[in-house]
């Protein structure tokens, strides 16, 4: 996938790491979704452009740089995507956060839409769409496909671990949208779950299992 981004830093490996031990209790897991969110979300925003300005330190005036003013939204895709909202929160404050309602159906795992609440303003708003799973890509594509309807800025998907099969779908659908991750794992199983993986996120953020 060309659009692809992975995020190889050793505090994401590690903390991953963690993320995908059965042993890791929910308390736990749910600051590691929180953190990694974080670490993707400054390479998510590398790109962001800068204006120049002029502040004066202690000692003299400076020309320095800020960023050009551009407004975001966070949106989750409930309702495991919650766990990364308050990490890439901590980076961008005064982003807006929507959210899109979908599950897999356990029979088909094609994603069933119940909820769908997006600010109004998206023309002006860059969009990074959260979810810590890219399994066959159902979700994301059908995610992305509804903000795109409502002509946002730029889109970018943000995720922790991706399953090769749901690149490929995705990419299928929107090639023009970045993706980044923590990983990207070997293959689905039979259930589409992604494996090695870490299991059922929603499950393991909001301890249902
Ligand atoms: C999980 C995950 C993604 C989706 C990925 O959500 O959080 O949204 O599956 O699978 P896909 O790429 O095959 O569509 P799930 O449907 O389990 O809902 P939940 O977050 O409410 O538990
Ligand atoms: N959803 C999850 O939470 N985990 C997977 O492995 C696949 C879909």
């Amino acid at each position: 996938m060309k659009n692809l981004t992975v995020v190889d830093h050793p505090l994401v490996q590690h903390k991953l790491t963690f993320l995908r031990d059965k042993n890791t209790g929910s308390q736990q897991f749910r600051a590691l979704v929180a953190e990694i969110a974080t670490l993707l979300c400054y390479e998510t925003t590398r790109d962001l452009p800068l204006t120049d300005a002029v502040i004066e330190t202690p000692l003299m005036k400076a020309s320095t740089k800020v960023v050009a003013g551009r407004k975001q939204v966070v949106v989750p895709i409930l309702r495991a995507g919650l766990g990364m909202v308050d990490g890439m929160l901590n980076l961008l404050p005064a982003a807006k956060v929507g959210h899109i309602g979908l599950y897999r159906d356990p029979e088909t795992h094609e994603p069933v839409e119940y909820y769908c609440k997006l600010p109004d303003d998206l023309p002006e708003r860059d969009v990074f769409v959260v979810d810590p799973m890219l399994a066959t890509g159902g979700s994301a594509v059908d995610a992305i496909t509804q903000i795109k309807a409502r002509n946002p800025r730029h889109i970018k998907f943000v995720c922790i671990i991706a399953a090769p099969e749901g690149l490929k779908a995705f990419e299928a659908a929107h090639p023009d949208v970045p993706v980044i991750t923590a990983a990207v794992d070997d293959c689905l199983n039979e259930h589409c779950y992604i494996c090695p993986g870490l299991g059922d996120a929603g499950d393991r953020i909001f301890g249902t299992l």
